[in-house]
C-alpha cells in the first residue's frame, strides 16, 4: 500500500532551509499537514501555522532545538493535542555537519554532530512511535547520506552520525516490521543548501569534495518519492551509488584510493 499525503500528518525536522524546507512545502503542496520544526523561527513561520489546529495541507511551525528535550516533548503535545495523536510520516532531516581531521578536533564538535544527526532524531522517534501506530500506512524517513555507507577522510564525525543513523534504521525497520511502520533510510550525496555555511568547528580554508550536486528540490522529490512508495532504502546521485557499490564491491580500492586524497596537513583547498 501506498503512503498519501492527502488528510496526513507528518513532522519534518530541519524545515527551515534546504532539503527540509522543499520536502515540507512537497507534502504541504499535496495535502499533507506538516509540523514544521527548526531552531530559526523567522524562516519557519512564514508558513503561519493560523490557529494551529487540524488544518489539513497547511503547515505549523514549531521552533526550537530538537536536541532539547522540551522540544521533542512538544511536538508530541501538539499531535496529541491537534491530530488525536496521529502522525503518518516522521522526516528525521535536521542534521549539521564538520570538516577536518579528527585528530586536530576538539570534542564539541563530535559531541554536537552526533547529538544533532543521531541522538536527537532517535529521541524523537521513540516519543512519536506511539502516534505513528495510529497512524495510516506510516513511514519514518530517515535523511542520511552516502558516507553513512562509506566513510570519508576529514570528515569522520559526520560519518559516523550517519553509519549510526544507517545502522539504527536499519535495526529499527526490523524490529516494526510487524507494526506496519516503514523506515526509509534516504541517501544523498551533495546538495546545493545551507549546510556548508553552518559547518561546526570548521577552519575557513576546509572544503568539501564532490562528485557533482544535486539542488535541494530533486532531493526532496526523490525522497518524497521513496516515502509514497514505503522503499526501505535509496541511494542517489550517480556519484553516490558510484561511491557506496564501488565500496561493497571492493573495499579495499575505494580505502587505496581515500587514503591517497587525504591530504596530510590540514590545506584541503583543492
Ligand atoms: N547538503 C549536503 O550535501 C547533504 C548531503 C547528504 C546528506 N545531507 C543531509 O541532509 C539533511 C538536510 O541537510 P541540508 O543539506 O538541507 O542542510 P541545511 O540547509 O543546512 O538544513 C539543515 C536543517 O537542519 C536544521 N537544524 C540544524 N540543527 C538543528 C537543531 N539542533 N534543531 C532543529 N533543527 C536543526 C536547520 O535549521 P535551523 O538552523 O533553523 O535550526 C536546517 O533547517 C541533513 O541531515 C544532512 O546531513 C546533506
Amino acid at each position: 500500500m501506498q503512503w498519501k499525503a492527502r488528510d496526513s500528518v507528518a513532522v519534518v525536522t530541519g524545515a527551515s532551509s534546504g532539503i527540509g524546507k522543499c520536502l515540507t512545502q512537497l507534502l504541504a503542496d499535496n495535502g499533507c499537514h506538516v509540523i514544521a520544526i527548526a531552531r530559526r523561527a523567522e524562516k519557519i513561520n512564514h508558513w503561519s501555522a493560523s490557529d494551529g489546529s487540524a488544518n489539513f495541507g497547511a503547515v505549523t511551525p514549531l521552533a526550537g532545538d530538537i536536541t532539547d528535550e522540551n522540544v521533542r516533548n512538544r511536538v508530541r503535545s501538539v499531535i496529541d493535542a491537534n491530530h488525536s495523536g496521529k502522525l503518518d510520516l516522521l522526516v528525521n532531516n535536521a542534521g549539521v555537519g564538520g570538516i577536518g581531521k579528527f585528530a586536530e578536533a576538539t570534542t564539541d564538535r563530535l559531541r554536537k554532530i552526533m547529538e544533532v544527526n543521531f541522538f536527537a532524531p532517535a529521541e524523537l522517534t521513540r516519543n512519536l512511535l506511539p502516534c505513528l501506530m495510529l497512524g495510516k500506512s506510516p513511514v519514518i524517513c530517515n535523511i542520511g547520506s552516502v558516507l553513512g555507507h562509506r566513510a570519508v577522510p576529514d570528515k569522520s564525525e559526520y560519518c559516523a552520525s550517519k553509519f549510526a543513523m544507517h545502522g539504527w534504521s536499519d535495526a529499527l525497520r526490523a524490529e516494526l516490521f510487524s507494526t506496519g511502520i516503514q523506515v526509509t533510510l534516504v541517501s544523498p550525496s551533495t546538495t546545493r543548501s545551507e549546510f556548508f555555511d553552518s559547518l561546526i568547528d570548521t577552519a575557513p580554508n576546509q572544503s568539501s569534495r564532490s562528485l557533482g550536486h544535486w539542488s535541494a528540490e530533486r532531493v526532496a522529490d526523490s525522497a518524497y518519492s521513496a516515502i509514497r512508495k514505503r522503499r526501505s532504502e535509496v541511494i542517489l546521485s550517480l556519484g553516490g551509488k558510484a561511491l557506496v557499490y564501488g565500496d561493497r564491491v571492493a573495499p579495499p580500492l575505494l580505502n587505496a584510493i581515500l587514503a591517497q586524497r587525504s591530504p596530510k596537513t590540514t590545506d584541503a583547498s583543492d
